[in-house]
């Protein structure tokens, strides 16, 4: 009857997931998305807790709100630029979770298992701490790269490839020596060897992506970190957490795969790694030639005698904080009956849907936020395109070179407009690094100084 009561939770739970997950697809309905998605959890740890009638429930309790106080203060304090790092050290929670219950669950089952069932638990242990042990140590060096505490160029040792597969098949090896072992002693020491080996596998995974793959790196990380859950769950036999990982692991992998399409690469290359080294060709300062300059009274000149204007936002949007003078510059543009758009490249900014996050904040219509693909063949027949702190996102030498970091990723093509204005701070170069030879064709011009400096100066001049 309880058990009854307890699944019940479990099921509306789920259903309070899946709802959850269908809501985050969508701007208008990511709040609603988030909502379901705070109920299911509620039901599930509440469910939890009452079908284990722990007798611990009070530690159980008291590290709940330990972790959820560190939990506000963190989420309170981190800035919306540092999200990225923050989601990578969360995954790397979930792995480290997955090790540690595995080697708990070993040392000290929940369950004594004999036969089949045994060496099945056994084989969930062995797995669920590979995955969650590549989990851990790949977030952390995702936090690092992110963070800027590593380099974000890639780690080319000679014969990674090899490496890998020799860590792979040493660890099969392991696995079968864990299995037939005749002592907790020497199960638990094979299971720690392999566990060391598979943080060494998940750091050295990470290090061979260069920095401009990283969108895929996220969103892989977050699918591993699913699959460590759903581990987790075999583990301890919990079919809840079985379903919200597979949830969670299957949307990453599909993450992963949009983020590979937006970028021309194909997934298998990027996880092995290798990708990211800068050519000759695109490599900082190649490119060179005069730029022209621009100052704001010119810009709101020009943009008040368009009929049509495009804004391109990237990852300088977010640092300078541009987004509501952006909202108020697009509102008083669109009142004097100028068409104005945003063209949203997959993978601007430092985490998916960065940029929608930022103008939905700053309640700019969704109806004029395009994506890429939506908006790119209509540059031609633009007068003004206003690139506010993005760079490789625009860069036409994806489309040039044959190699380089971003060599091949589609991007938008704002060089075709009538006009373009770029605006960030100096010619520095993007995240990945590459001189942006758009800053030096004849239709562009460079606004100078932080972005929203620049904006609230035209949000002044456009009357
Ligand atoms: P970036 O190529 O990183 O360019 C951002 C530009 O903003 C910089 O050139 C910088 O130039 C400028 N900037 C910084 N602060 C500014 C400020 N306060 N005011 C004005 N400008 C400022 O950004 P992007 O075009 O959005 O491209 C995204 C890049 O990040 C891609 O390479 C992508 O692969 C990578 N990435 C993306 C993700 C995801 S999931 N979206 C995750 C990791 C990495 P100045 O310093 O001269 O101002």
């Amino acid at each position: 009857m309880f058990d009854g009561f307890i699944n019940s939770l479990y099921i509306i739970a789920s259903i309070f997931f899946i709802l959850s997950l269908g809501g985050l697809s969508h701007q208008e309905s990511a709040v609603r998305g988030n909502v379901f998605g705070i109920l299911g959890m509620i039901l599930a740890v509440g469910g939890t807790i009452a079908a284990k009638s722990l007798d611990s429930i009070g530690i159980v309790i008291g590290m709940m709100a330990v972790g959820g106080v560190i939990g506000i203060l963190v989420t309170m304090r981190v800035r919306m630029t540092a999200m990225p790092q923050l989601v990578a050290i969360l995954h790397s929670l979930v792995g480290l979770a997955a090790v540690l219950v595995g080697f708990a669950n070993f040392i000290e089952p929940l369950t004594e298992f004999e036969g089949t069932e045994k060496l099945v638990h056994e084989i969930e242990i062995f797995v669920g701490v590979f995955i969650g042990a590549i989990t851990f140590t790949g977030s952390v060096a995702a936090f690092g790269k992110l963070q800027g505490l590593i380099s974000s160029s890639p780690l080319m040792l000679p014969l990674r490839h090899w490496l890998n597969l020799a860590i792979v098949i040493f660890c099969v090896w392991l696995g079968a020596e864990f299995l037939t072992a005749d002592s907790l002693v020497s199960g638990t020491n094979f299971l720690l060897i392999m566990t060391l080996l598979a943080f060494i596998l998940g750091l050295h995974l990470v290090l061979a992506i260069g920095g401009a793959d990283m969108p895929v790196v996220i969103s892989m990380l977050n699918s591993y970190s699913g699959w460590a859950a759903a581990a987790t769950g075999f583990m301890l036999a919990n079919d809840l957490l079985i379903l919200v990982g597979a949830l969670v692991g299957s949307s990453g992998a599909i993450l992963s795969y949009i983020m590979c399409r937006a970028m021309n690469r194909h997934f298998v290359s990027v996880i092995m790694g290798g990708f990211g080294t800068t050519s000759k060709s695109s490599a900082s300062g190649e490119s060179g030639g005069e730029i022209s300059e621009i100052f704001p009274d010119e810009t709101a000149s020009l943009l008040n005698s368009s009929k049509s204007i495009v804004i391109v936002p990237g990852y300088g949007m977010a640092v300078a904080h541009a987004q509501h003078p952006v909202a108020e510059l697009t509102r008083r543009l669109r009142d004097k009956g100028i068409t104005v758009r945003f063209a949203i490249h997959p993978v601007a900014g430092r985490m998916p849907g960065h940029m929608n996050v930022l103008l939905a904040e700053a309640k700019v219509p969704y109806d004029i936020v395009m994506e890429m693909d939506e908006i790119n063949e209509d540059m031609p027949d633009t007068d003004a395109i206003l690139v506010i702190g993005a760079n490789d996102i625009v860069n036409p030498s994806a489309q040039e070179d044959d190699d380089g970091p971003i060599a091949g990723m589609p991007v938008i093509e704002v060089w075709k407009a009538k006009n373009t204005i770029v605006l960030k701070r100096s010619m520095a170069s993007g995240y990945a690094g590459v001189d942006n030879p758009l800053f030096y064709k004849e239709n562009n011009r460079m606004l100078f100084g932080d972005a929203k400096d620049s904006i609230d100066k035209l949000v002044a001049l456009v009357e």
